[in-house]
């Protein structure tokens, strides 16, 4: 069955676009079925009501705790009965409390190799590193979000960008972009394809 796929977002929504693009010529087969920001008026909301997907702002309310908005995001993303939630530049970190309720099921992308600059500002890390000649190659990964811990869990699929010294910090987040959005569309067709006993216990790697 066509798997349902939510995504959750913060701002300009480009690895949105290359889910939605990829869904949309046949290489990804899903469908993304809602779209959860949690800023509003960002750039990914126009994306996703372009392409014909429903959205909801959940802004945080002021006093509210972080278990109280998951539980409110958990709400709203499970009435959508997703098989598969990404985390699309999505700059919250989620507690038990949203986790829980969708196991082996939570992805995200992030900027960086595995266990390397973890956080916001990774891209923005990596080139200053390369700057000061400490770091010669950076990376993008996927990983599956199992608890609250940032910009770790285990790796789906992890690619290795090369950097010059020599390249302006907006070249190298052009090309970092760019390789986000193919790993991204990459691991969701991996994940999908491969069997759930698979899926739960050998995470995949692939270059
Ligand atoms: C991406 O670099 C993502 O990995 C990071 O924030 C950025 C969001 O970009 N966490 P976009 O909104 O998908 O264009």
């Amino acid at each position: 069955m066509t798997k349902r796929i939510v995504v959750l977002v913060s701002g300009n929504g480009g690895n949105l676009q290359a889910i939605l693009d990829a869904v949309g010529d046949g290489r990804l087969a899903a469908r993304v079925v809602g779209v959860v920001s949690n800023r509003p008026a960002v750039r990914a909301l126009q994306r996703a009501t372009t392409a014909g997907v429903p959205t909801v702002v959940v802004e945080p309310q002021p006093a509210e705790t972080r278990v109280q908005y998951d539980e409110r995001l958990c709400e709203v993303v499970g009435a959508w009965r997703p098989d598969i939630v990404v985390l699309a530049g999505f700059m919250r970190v989620l507690s038990p409390e949203f986790l829980d309720a969708f196991p082996q099921a939570v992805l995200n992308i992030h900027p960086a190799l595995p266990g390397e600059l973890p956080g916001t500002q990774a891209i923005e890390r990596a080139h200053a590193q390369a700057q000061e000649g400490s770091r010669t190659h950076s990376g993008v990964m996927v990983h599956l979000v199992p608890d609250a811990g940032v910009d770790s869990g285990p790796v789906l699929a992890s690619v290795q960008v090369a950097m010059q010294k020599s390249e302006t910090l907006a070249d190298f987040a052009a090309r970092m972009h760019e390789a986000e959005h193919h790993l991204l569309v990459r691991a969701l067709v991996e994940f999908i394809d491969r069997p759930l006993v698979e899926k739960t216990h050998q995470p995949l790697r692939f270059a």
